[in-house]
C-alpha cells in the first residue's frame, strides 16, 4: 500500500519509536494524526512534522471513543502505545494489572474494531501493531507484558485472516533492545557486549516497509536475537534454561528496575 497522501494514526507518539515512526511516516507523504497524554510533547511533535494532536489517555474508555471520533476517518493505524509492565506479578496491584491491559491489549482491539471497519468499506487500509520479541518469547519479570503482547500477536493473526480479501491489511512489529530512546534506552539497563540493537529508525523503515510491502511479521532485531526468539518461542524451557546461564535474569531485572516508574 503506498503511503503518499494517506492519512495515519500514531498513538504513544509522544515516546521514543512512535515519534521516529510519525517521522517517517511523515517523510513518505503521509497525513498523520498524532496522540499521546504528554500534550506539550505532542504539539511539538505536530508543529514539527504536520498534523493534527488529539491528547488522549486511551486506558480511558471514553477518551478512546473520543480520540476515533476526532480523529475521523483513517486509512493507517499504528497502535505502537504500551507500558512496559515490567516486574513479578506479585508486584502489581490490581489496578496496575488493569490498565497495563487496557493500554497494551484493549485499546488495539477497540481501535482496530473501529478503524477497519471503515477501511473495509472503502476496501483500503492498514492495521499496524507495535508488539515486541517479547510477544513471542518471554523473560523473567515481563509477565503481564508478555501476556499482553502474546495476546496481540494472536488477535493480529486472526484478525488479518478475517481482513483477506478485503482490501485492508494487519501488520505486526517485533523490535527487540533499541537504543537512543524508547522504553529499553530509558530504562538506563546495560546490555553485555554480545547482545546487538536497533535504532528508533529501524523501526520505523520496518513499519514503511511492512505497509508498503504488506508483511504480516516483522522483526527489528540483529539476526542472534531474533534466532535466539525463535529458539526460545519453540523450545520455552530450554530457551529459559539457556537464557538463565547466560546472564538474562539479570538484564531483566535491571529493565525492570529502570521501568519502574512507568506502571501508570
Ligand atoms: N523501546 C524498545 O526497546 C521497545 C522494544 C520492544 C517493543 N517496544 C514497543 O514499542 C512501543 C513504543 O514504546 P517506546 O519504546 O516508544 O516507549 P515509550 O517511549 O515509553 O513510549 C510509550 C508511549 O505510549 C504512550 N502511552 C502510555 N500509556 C498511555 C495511555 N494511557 N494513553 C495514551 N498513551 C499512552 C506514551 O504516551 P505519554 O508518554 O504521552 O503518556 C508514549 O507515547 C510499545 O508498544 C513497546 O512495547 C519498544
Amino acid at each position: 500500500m503506498e503511503i503518499q497522501g494517506r492519512t495515519a494514526l500514531v498513538t504513544g507518539a509522544t515516546g521514543g519509536l512512535g515519534a521516529a515512526v510519525a517521522r517517517g511516516l511523515a517523510a513518505r507523504g503521509a497525513k498523520l494524526v498524532l496522540t499521546g497524554r504528554k500534550v506539550d510533547v505532542l504539539e511539538r511533535l505536530a508543529t514539527e512534522i504536520g498534523g493534527k494532536a488529539i491528547p488522549a489517555d486511551i486506558a480511558d474508555p471514553a477518551q478512546l471513543d473520543r480520540l476515533l471520533a476526532e480523529a475521523g476517518e483513517l486509512d493507517i493505524v499504528i497502535a505502537n502505545a504500551a507500558l512496559p509492565a515490567g516486574g513479578p506479578l506479585s508486584d502489581f496491584t490490581v489496578e496496575e494489572i488493569d490498565r497495563a491491559l487496557a493500554v497494551n491489549l484493549r485499546s488495539v482491539i477497540v481501535l482496530a474494531k473501529h478503524t477497519t471497519e471503515g477501511m473495509v468499506r472503502r476496501g483500503s487500509g492498514r492495521f499496524v501493531i507495535m508488539n515486541s520479541l517479547q510477544g513471542k518469547v518471554a523473560t523473567a519479570g515481563s509477565a503481564i507484558y508478555s501476556a499482553t503482547k502474546y495476546g496481540l500477536r494472536g488477535f493480529a493473526s486472526a484478525l488479518h485472516q478475517d481482513l483477506h480479501g478485503t482490501g485492508v491489511g494487519v501488520s505486526v512489529v517485533f523490535p527487540g533492545f533499541i537504543r537512543e530512546a524508547g522504553l529499553f534506552a530509558d530504562s538506563g539497563a546495560k546490555l553485555p557486549p554480545w547482545v546487538g540493537t536497533k535504532s528508533p529508525v529501524d523501526v520505523a523503515n520496518a513499519v514503511v516497509r511492512a505497509i508498503e510491502r504488506e508483511r504480516l511479521e516483522v522483526d527489528v532485531a540483529p539476526l542472534g536475537l531474533r534466532a535466539g526468539a525463535l529458539f526460545g518461542g519453540t523450545f520455552p524451557s530450554l530457551g529459559a534454561f539457556v537464557t538463565r546461564k547466560m546472564g538474562g535474569h539479570r538484564i531483566a531485572q535491571d529493565i525492570v528496575a529502570g521501568q519502574r516508574d512507568k506502571r501508570t
